[in-house]
């Protein structure tokens, strides 16, 4: 029953105090909805402004992949040290422990496999995104490749079903055999995602010209690692990113593929959130591998 004698007098209103206008830290999010601003700053470090998301859903096109055979042993002792993890919904399941209590970036869209021509997919239930409380919902886009149109129906309606339930969409380019992984595709490619609802965007890094594929995309672009390099080029191709206006990193198989794993992805934390040089990160790694 509510109180109706001896409540105290509401008296402390701040009269002359104007309310805050925070701006969000991430660009061009200001007019989201609070919940995916809400998931936006768990994947995303408010500290830094910068995220690094570990990628281990290679499986789904892949299979048993190399660092990936055992996900219980050789990705979940990684995974406490990245920000956000990005994975199918088979693997989070079955071998992922939910008092882990990372954001997820849940691969939402399943298809063709390598043994096939790539990209010609679906998109998952948004009700089972829910249940799996999902961080982001991560679609395969195709541009200028054979399934263009439906990936890009595929990022339309997940961007959708996303913004209806405050969940962020991370549009992955993806790219082709005979696509060039230059500036001017990637740059395409990322705005594309971005024009069509996208939240954030993954793509790849370039040598040339990458500032200004991050430039014309309005909204956050985290990088993929790509193939296994060796490490001193894997945190340069951080730090490269990170200096020329990424918003993170999604790396897979240069940090699981590693010699040291567990080193490895604190020394890309060490170069996307403290800024240090890929030389020092190098050096973290080796001071962190020999204990
Ligand atoms: C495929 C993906 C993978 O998750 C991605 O490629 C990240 O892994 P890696 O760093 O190994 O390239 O999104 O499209």
């Amino acid at each position: 029953m509510a109180d109706t004698d001896g409540n105290r007098e509401a008296d402390e209103y701040g009269i002359g105090v104007p309310a805050k206008n925070q701006a969000f830290f991430l660009k061009g999010l200001d007019h989201v909805d609070w919940g995916i601003k809400d998931r936006m700053a768990r994947i995303f470090k408010p500290s830094s402004g910068h995220t690094v998301m570990l990628a281990f859903d290679h499986g789904y096109i892949m299979g048993p992949t190399s660092g990936l055979e055992r996900i219980d042993l050789n990705i979940v002792p990684l995974a406490e040290h990245a920000d956000c993890l990005m994975c199918t919904r088979g693997i989070l399941r079955s071998s992922i422990p939910p008092l882990m209590n990372k954001p997820i970036s849940l691969r939402f869209s399943a298809g063709t496999t390598v043994l096939n021509e790539l990209n010609d997919e679906c998109i998952l239930d948004i009700e089972d995104a829910i249940r799996l409380n999902a961080s982001a919902l991560a679609i395969m886009v195709s541009i200028g490749g054979q399934y263009e149109a439906k990936t890009i129906d595929n990022l339309v309606r997940t961007a959708d079903m996303g913004t209806r339930y405050g969940i962020p969409t991370l549009g992955v380019t993806a790219v082709g055999k005979e696509l060039t992984r230059d500036a001017r595709y990637l740059g395409m490619a990322s705005r594309v995602c971005a024009e069509n609802g996208a939240t954030f965007v993954k793509t790849y890094y370039c040598d040339e010209g990458f500032e200004k594929v991050t430039a014309a995309c309005p909204v956050p672009i985290v990088i993929a690692g790509g193939k296994k390099v060796a490490e001193p080029a894997a945190l340069e191709l951080a730090y490269r990113a990170i200096s020329e206006g990424a918003a993170g990193v999604d790396m897979g198989r240069n940090v699981f593929q590693a010699e040291d794993p567990i080193a490895m992805i604190q020394a890309v934390c060490a170069v996307v959130h403290d800024g240090l040089s890929a030389d020092q990160a190098y050096q973290q790694y080796n001071d962190l591998k020999a204990h």
